[in-house]
């Protein structure tokens, strides 16, 4: 590697307050082997999805609980927050392959009403030692 890299790299896991180099490094490492779980697409995953719409929209909120029920198995909880008097955030943590939980989070994200959605991708964590 470079040193120009290694320099820019250093500069970098300092300000993210890593206490050496190699700590760094096994992030990236365990943040690329959970990227490669997440394309196969019948690996076992988990994920949180972040949603944020809108209090007032009452179809939506119908929807929302109806599409949590249907899919009980992928959405294991939900956290509701009233942001103010007209916007909710709710956070799901789904589980199962991954195929199916990209599907169940696009479902979800794509809902009329939904202002922002994002699926955030993690690991059961049995690779990651
Ligand atoms: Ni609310």
């Amino acid at each position: 590697m470079s040193a120009g890299l290694l320099e820019r790299f250093d500069r970098i896991i300092a300000r993210k307050g890593y206490a050496n180099r190699s700590e760094a490094i096994r992030d990236l490492v365990r943040d690329r082997l959970v990227g490669e779980e997440w394309e196969r697409g019948d690996g076992e995953v988990v994920g949180t999805l972040t949603l944020i719409y809108d209090h007032d929209a009452q179809a939506l909120l119908m929807k929302l609980m109806d599409l949590q029920h249907e899919m009980h198995a992928r959405v294991i909880s939900t956290l509701h927050v009233h942001l103010d008097a007209h916007h909710c955030l709710e956070t799901m943590v789904l589980r199962g392959p991954a195929d199916a939980v990209h599907e169940t989070a696009d479902k979800i994200i794509s809902l009329k009403g939904v202002k922002h959605g994002k699926l955030t991708a993690t690991s059961i964590g049995e690779f990651l030692t």
